[in-house]
C-alpha cells in the first residue's frame, strides 16, 4: 500500500523536485502539501507550489502556512548573517539557486481555506491511520500545530526532515538554512516524541546528482522532466561556483532525498539514533548539535551521516520515466 505523506515545502528548486518525485512515484500517496516561508516569502513559495501542481496536472490540496518564524527577527535581526548562494554566468548575470517565481504559467491561485497549522491539527486529530510528514523547509508550521495540539503526535508515523548538518553547513558557518531560519521551531519539533529521521547536508551532499543525471532527465522529454533537468543544471552552476561538491559539475538536491528515503531507506547511509539539539543563540544559532558519545541520554533523531548517489539518481530518473 502506498505510504501516505504530507509534504511541507518552501518551494524552491529542490522542493519542486520533491513535489514531483512524491507525486510521480506509486509508493507514495501525497495527500496534501503545506507551504511555508523560507527560500522565498510565503506568497512566492505558495504560488510556486501551485505552478508545479499545474505542471503535473495533479490535484493535491495546498494549504498556505506561516509567513514568519516563531521568534526570529521579531525583535531584532540576528547574527551571523546568512551566506549568499548565487553564481554568475559568463555575462556576469546572477544565477539564483531559487527563483522568486518559476518560469511557468501563473496558477489559478486555488488554495484550501484552512491554513497549514490548522490543517495539521484538523487532519491529524481525526486521522484513521498514522501519516508521515516530510518537512523540507523551516519547521514553523509543524511547531505551531504541535503547540496548538500536542496530542496530534499520536497520529504521526514518522517525521522526515531535510535540515541540519554535522560536517557541512550552508546558511552560516555553523548552521543549515532550514534549521537556521526557525531554530526554535526546529527544537520543538525534534522533541515532540514522534520518530524523526533527519536528512542533513552531509547526506544530501554525498548523494549528489550529476550533469549526466540531468541529461538523462532531459532525454525523457516530458514537461516535468525537462523542468526538473533545468532546475538541476541551474543548481549545478551555483554549486560549482559557491558550494563546490567533491564531484565537479554536480549538485545537492536536498529535498527529494527525503522522498527517496521513503521509497528505498538504503539511499541514506550511516544512520545513527542520536540526541540532536538546536543551538538557539549566538554564533552557532541554528546549529544541529549531534551527540556522538557512546553513552548519551535522550536519543531523539535518526541522523543520516551519508547518502548513496547511485540509488538516489535511479529513484529520481525512474519516477519521471
Ligand atoms: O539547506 C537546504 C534547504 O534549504 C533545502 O530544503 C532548500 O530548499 C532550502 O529550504
Ligand atoms: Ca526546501
Amino acid at each position: 500500500m502506498p505510504r501516505k505523506i504530507i509534504l511541507d515545502v518552501d518551494t524552491g528548486s529542490d522542493d519542486a523536485c520533491a513535489i514531483m518525485l512524491a507525486q510521480l512515484r506509486p509508493e507514495i500517496d501525497l495527500i496534501a502539501v503545506c507551504t511555508v516561508k523560507g527560500n522565498q516569502p510565503i506568497e512566492y513559495t505558495t504560488e510556486n507550489t501551485l505552478r508545479i501542481r499545474d505542471l503535473l496536472h495533479a490535484d493535491f490540496p495546498v494549504y498556505k502556512g506561516c509567513s514568519g518564524s516563531l521568534v526570529k527577527n521579531v525583535v531584532y535581526p540576528r547574527i551571523p548573517p546568512t551566506a549568499n548562494a548565487d553564481a554568475y554566468d559568463e555575462q556576469g548575470n546572477k544565477i539564483h539557486i531559487h527563483q522568486e517565481l518559476f518560469d511557468l504559467p501563473a496558477s489559478d491561485g486555488k488554495i484550501e481555506p484552512l491554513n497549514a497549522p490548522n490543517f495539521y491539527v484538523d487532519y491529524l486529530k481525526n486521522a484513521k491511520q498514522p501519516v508521515t510528514i516530510v518537512a523540507v523547509g523551516p519547521l514553523t508550521n509543524l511547531a505551531v500545530a504541535l503547540i496548538m495540539e500536542p496530542q496530534i503526535v499520536k497520529n504521526i508515523e514518522e517525521i522526515v526532515i531535510m535540515g541540519g548538518g554535522w560536517n557541512i553547513t550552508n546558511a552560516t558557518l555553523a548552521a543549515e538554512f532550514n534549521i537556521y531560519d526557525d531554530p526554535e521551531a526546529a527544537q520543538r519539533v525534534l522533541h515532540c516524541g514522534a520518530k524523526i529521521t533527519m536528512v542533513p547536508l552531509d547526506a544530501t551532499h554525498s548523494a549528489y546528482i550529476s550533469r549526466k543525471d540531468a541529461e538523462a532527465l532531459k532525454a525523457i522529454g516530458s514537461p516535468a522532466s525537462l523542468f526538473a533537468a533545468d532546475l538541476i543544471e541551474r543548481r549545478i552552476r551555483v554549486h560549482d561556483y559557491a558550494q563546490p561538491l567533491e564531484v565537479k559539475h554536480s549538485c545537492a538536491l536536498h529535498d527529494p532525498l527525503c522522498i527517496a528515503y521513503l521509497i528505498d531507506p538504503d539511499v541514506l547511509k550511516d544512520v545513527k539514533l542520536c540526541n540532536v539539539e538546536v543551538s538557539l543563540s549566538g554564533l552557532t544559532e541554528g546549529q544541529t548539535c549531534v551527540d556522538q558519545r557512546a553513552i548519551q541520554e535522550g536519543r531523539n533523531v535518526h541522523f543520516a551521516f551519508g547518502g548513496d548517489p547511485k540509488r538516489f539518481a535511479k529513484i529520481l530518473i525512474e519516477a519521471f520515466r
